[in-house]
């Protein structure tokens, strides 16, 4: 039987739907205060009969991060997608992202080595890749350090990763996928689903930084793809195109018939705006909408190779205007 941990997310809920496609049954965690509405919307973008696939789903009470709910989670289980992780930009949310994304990537890989489980497939992300570019292009070969990324979520991501390459030395067949951006519909209230709600709601602000974008559906292709084949220990980069978010936004606000955004940041904005939301934030307890990390990522230019993944599955990936229109007819939807 397959295991999904994040299912109830943006890349758990789209590979549920393709899983269930294939599969009579599909083994899930959720947790107390999880919200399976999400996984059902999304359902309804890929099937007439939505409630009937919804139900090939065996859901689970688990947390990843307490190993006494995972027992009953590995029963019978032979290959495992692990998504479940915290997206956070937010400086205080560092320490339990340590704890969810290593912690619980090492209960994952412990619990999937103590039960012979055949593959494990780790949803890492472009953070952990070296930014160092060769002829213009960033791939998988560089040496990643803290001391060049010392941002939570990338370090986190990172040390997720050396849990995946520790389960290898004992034993366990993995594959680790890097995508950029996903863009996906559905989950509109989480990780990168919540852009395009910003945008709906008007957002104002723009920069020309770059980076990589991939859509949902080409993420989940080559998690199956590279699961079923006897590919193994390898790591990929999933990017469709590298894009500025100014020409992403720019897409979005037209398909939604929206005004585009209209303001650039210069860097010079974004230092002065995180300080000055920072401080708000922490006293009305709410997530900074500008994070120090954020304005500083906000103008990098970062571009992609997808070569690796291409020469070996074969894959050709979805233009980004495209996903952006399906995405925002949807959620107009
Ligand atoms: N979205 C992107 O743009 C992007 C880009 C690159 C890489 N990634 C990676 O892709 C993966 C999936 O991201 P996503 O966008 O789907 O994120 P998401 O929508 O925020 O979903 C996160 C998932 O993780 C689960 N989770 C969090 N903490 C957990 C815990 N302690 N125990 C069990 N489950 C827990 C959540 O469950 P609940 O419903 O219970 O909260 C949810 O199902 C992550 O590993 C992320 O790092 C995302």
């Amino acid at each position: 039987m397959i295991l999904v941990t994040g299912g109830t997310g943006l890349v758990g809920a789209h590979l549920l739907a393709s899983l269930v496609q294939k599969e009579d049954t599909v083994r899930a965690i959720k947790r107390k205060s999880s919200d399976l509405n999400a996984v059902k919307e999304v359902f309804s973008f890929y099937f007439d009969d939505a409630d009937s696939q919804f139900s090939k789903i065996e859901w689970i009470e688990a947390d990843i991060t307490d190993i006494t709910t995972l027992n009953p989670v590995f029963n019978d289980i032979d290959y495992v997608y692990h998504a479940a992780a915290l997206v956070s930009f937010d400086k205080k949310d560092y320490h339990l992202m340590r704890k969810i994304n290593i912690e619980g990537t090492a209960n994952i890989v412990n619990y999937s080595i103590a039960n012979k489980v055949k593959k494990l497939c780790f949803v890492s992300s472009i953070a952990t890749i070296d930014k160092t570019a060769k002829d213009g292009q960033i791939d998988e070969t560089g040496d990643w350090t803290v001391e060049a990324n010392n941002y939570g979520y990338a370090i986190t991501k990172n040390g997720a990763e050396m849990e995946v390459w520790r389960g290898t030395q004992e034993g366990l067949d993995a594959v680790i996928v890097n995508p950029g951006i996903i863009l996906g519909s559905g989950c509109w209230t989480t990780s990168s689903g919540k852009i395009i709600g910003k945008v709906a709601k008007g957002l104002a602000f723009y920069t020309e930084g770059v980076t990589g974008y991939v859509s949902v559906k080409d993420v989940v292709k080559s998690m199956v793809y590279l699961m079923n084949s006897d590919i193994k220990n390898e790591r990929y980069i999933l990017v469709s195109e590298s894009r500025s978010l100014k020409s992403v936004l720019f897409k979005m606000a037209d398909a939604l018939n929206k005004k585009r955004p209209s303001i650039k940041v210069t860097t010079l904005m974004a230092e002065i705006a995180w300080r000055v939301l920072y401080f708000p934030s922490i006293i009305i307890g709410k997530e900074p909408i500008l994070t120090k990390q954020t304005a500083k990522s906000i103008h990098n230019k970062y571009y992609f190779s997808n070569q690796k993944i291409k020469q070996e599955i074969g894959i050709e990936f979805e233009p980004i205007d495209a996903v952006i229109k399906e995405i925002c007819s949807n959620y107009k939807r």
